[in-house]
Order: C-alpha cells, then sequence, then structure tokens
C-alpha cells in the first residue's frame, strides 16, 4: 500500500471527474489518496510532501494548461522531482488520432514542463468533454471551433473521454508499488545462492 496525492486544476469540471475516477480506481488497488485542487495550494502542497507518488493533472484552453497549475508546478518542482510522478493532461486534441492533432499535444507538454525542472515519470494525454451549453458565449465560440478542427460536431455535447483508459493508467501506476511479500528474483537466477557463482 503506497500514498498517492493527486493535484489538478479544472476549468469545467472534466479534469475532477478524471481524477476522481482515478482515484477509486487506486484505491480499489488498496493505495491510500488525496485528491486536492491546486487551487487550495497549501492543502495541495502538504499532500504532495506527505505522498509516496505524485499524479499532477489539469486541462488545456487555448493552448495552455491552467496558471495556477504552471504556478503550483514552478514553484513545487523540487517536491515533485523527489517521488514517482505522472502527469495527466486532458484537451481535445487527444480525442484525435491525425499528425497536426498529435504535433498540438507534444507542444502543449513542452510549454508546460518549459516552466518547471520537474519531469513526470510518466505522461498520459486524456481526451476531454466539451459541454457548449455551460459555457459563455467567447468560450462556446472557442469550443465550436475546436470541436470542428477535431472532426466532431459542434453543437451538442461530447465526451470523449475514455474512461477505461484511465481505469489503465491507474494499473499503470498501482504497479509502480508491489504488494510487500512478493520475492524479488533475477530471472532465471531463481535457484542459484550468491555463494554457488564460480
Ligand atoms: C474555451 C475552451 C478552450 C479550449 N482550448 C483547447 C485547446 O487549445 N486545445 C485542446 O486540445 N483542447 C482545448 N479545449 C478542450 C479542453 O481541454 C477540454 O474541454 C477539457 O475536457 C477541459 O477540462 P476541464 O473541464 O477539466 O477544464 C478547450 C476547451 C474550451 C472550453
Amino acid at each position: 500500500m503506497a500514498r498517492f496525492a493527486i493535484a489538478y486544476a479544472t476549468s469545467e469540471g472534466q479534469t475532477r471527474a478524471v481524477v476522481d475516477h482515478l482515484a477509486d480506481a487506486l484505491r480499489e488497488h488498496g493505495h491510500q489518496v488525496t485528491v486536492d485542487d491546486v487551487a487550495s495550494t497549501e492543502n495541495a502542497v502538504g499532500s504532495v510532501t506527505a505522498a509516496q507518488a505524485v499524479v499532477v493533472a489539469g486541462s488545456i484552453h487555448g493552448g495552455r494548461m491552467q496558471p495556477r497549475l504552471v504556478r503550483f508546478v514552478s514553484s513545487h518542482g523540487v517536491a515533485l522531482s523527489e517521488r514517482p510522478s505522472g502527469l495527466l493532461i486532458l484537451s481535445m486534441s487527444a480525442a484525435s488520432r491525425d499528425a497536426e492533432a498529435r504535433a498540438r499535444l507534444d507542444a502543449y507538454l513542452s510549454s508546460f514542463l518549459a516552466c518547471t525542472p520537474w519531469r513526470p515519470d510518466v505522461v498520459e494525454f486524456v481526451a476531454g468533454a466539451l459541454r457548449p451549453g455551460g459555457l459563455g458565449p467567447i468560450r462556446r465560440t472557442l469550443a465550436a471551433r475546436l470541436a470542428r478542427l477535431v472532426g466532431l460536431p459542434t453543437d451538442t455535447d461530447l465526451d470523449c473521454t475514455d474512461w477505461d483508459g484511465v481505469r489503465r493508467f491507474a494499473d499503470a501506476l498501482a504497479r509502480w508499488f508491489p504488494r510487500v511479500g512478493v520475492p524479488i528474483r533475477a530471472p532465471g537466477d531463481s535457484h542459484r545462492r550468491p555463494d554457488e557463482h564460480a
């Protein structure tokens, strides 16, 4: 059992839903998980420093992660680097498989990492959601442009998140901490003791 801290930022709520799903899956693996919005900076920092592994999550708007998330990773890059860590980035570009969308994902990641010494051990790109009805006129226009860009309808709610994929990401993180008591042996060397080497 390990202690995971998930620190996140969300603008319309999808990242919060994704990290809740991730946290539930990690708990099913027997891990303890805290989930903190980085807007509550003290709580988020306290959880990160008490944890054995960290996940940072946020979403892309206008090509960038939330400024408060950028501030968090630039101020606390050392604490993040001291433990195994993952980064989860939600965007609509991740809903597309075309080369331009993939290039945008790389650009989002590079510009985010340029502001921090932290280098996550794993990065997961997750397709997000668009709910135009809940947006003001300017954001709705942007969201429609984006939906068009990735070849999706512009006037309906879209939830493109691969929830099973989020669970698989949790399974991969959980494997960082094998259960206590599982013997670790070098492959092919299981019956030989050190004093049996020539
Ligand atoms: C106004 C607006 C701008 C967005 N800009 C981008 C963008 O530049 N690139 C992209 O891939 N996705 C973009 N998205 C998609 C979001 O990343 C996606 O909706 C995500 O699920 C939002 O997560 P959140 O609800 O946690 O903030 C944008 C969404 C909105 C509403």
